[in-house]
């Protein structure tokens, strides 16, 4: 058998798009990395001069969004900064931000997917036919993280990105809208010691195990 849908959801930097990526490949399903849609409303809040805090703002923005080619967006390659995932982590505090990107999300899942997040296993595809929550030691995250950035020829320290990602867990464990948390049929895949191939090997067992 083969799987329609699956929702990973997990920490900042954990390995789960590269994962989600992997799998999608594997099983000839679509892809989509859901933090791209909040990182595209925080950017058009940035390039308006508005503030990503804003909920009038970064509803615009969303709005906006959902009129353009999604294409267009996605394989913009400025969203993966790190100012961009801060605000886009602001902007995804605003319940009508999440509104306003709930049904694109829906829509991409029909179709069959891998989807990757914060709350698809809770909110977006609560009737995945797998959900994986991924997860990994703070310092092993801000570690694979902070050599992308310098990767990107970013100047940045291991302390500010270790305190930045700390930052964002709190902020995306502790809204009320949609927190990020593992569904109560999850299955945890911790990737703390993992190689990328160990993780997907891993996460291809769960899948066929329940499946
Ligand atoms: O995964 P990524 O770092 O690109 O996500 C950027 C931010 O977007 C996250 O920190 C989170 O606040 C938000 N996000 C979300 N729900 C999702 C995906 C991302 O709230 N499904």
């Amino acid at each position: 058998a083969k799987p329609k849908v699956i929702a990973i959801d997990g920490t900042f930097a954990s390995g789960k798009g590269t994962l989600a990526k992997r799998l999608a490949a594997h099983y000839g399903l679509s892809y989509l990395d859901t933090g791209k849609l909040y990182r595209a409303t925080a950017k058009l809040v940035i390039d308006a001069k508005g503030d990503p805090d804003s909920a009038v703002d970064a509803e615009k923005a969303a709005r906006a969004l959902n009129e353009m080619d999604i294409d267009s967006f996605l394989s913009d390659p400025t969203l993966k900064s790190g100012g961009i995932g801060a605000a886009a982590s602001k902007v995804a505090v605003h319940p009508v931000v999440r509104q306003a990107l709930f049904q694109l999300q829906r829509d991409f899942a029909k179709q069959g997917a891998v989807l990757d997040g914060r709350d698809i296993g809770t909110v977006i595809c609560p009737d995945a036919d797998v959900k994986l929550y991924v997860d990994a030691k703070a310092e092993i995250r801000a570690a694979r993280r902070h050599a992308e950035l310098v990767g990107y020829g970013e100047d940045i320290s291991f302390k500010t990105v270790l305190a930045q990602l700390k930052e964002r867990d709190s902020r995306d464990m502790g809204r009320k809208d949609a927190p990020l948390k593992p569904a109560e049929d999850a299955h945890f895949l911790d990737s703390s010691d993992l190689s990328v191939e160990d993780a997907f090997d891993r996460a291809c067992q769960i899948i066929e195990a329940v499946i």
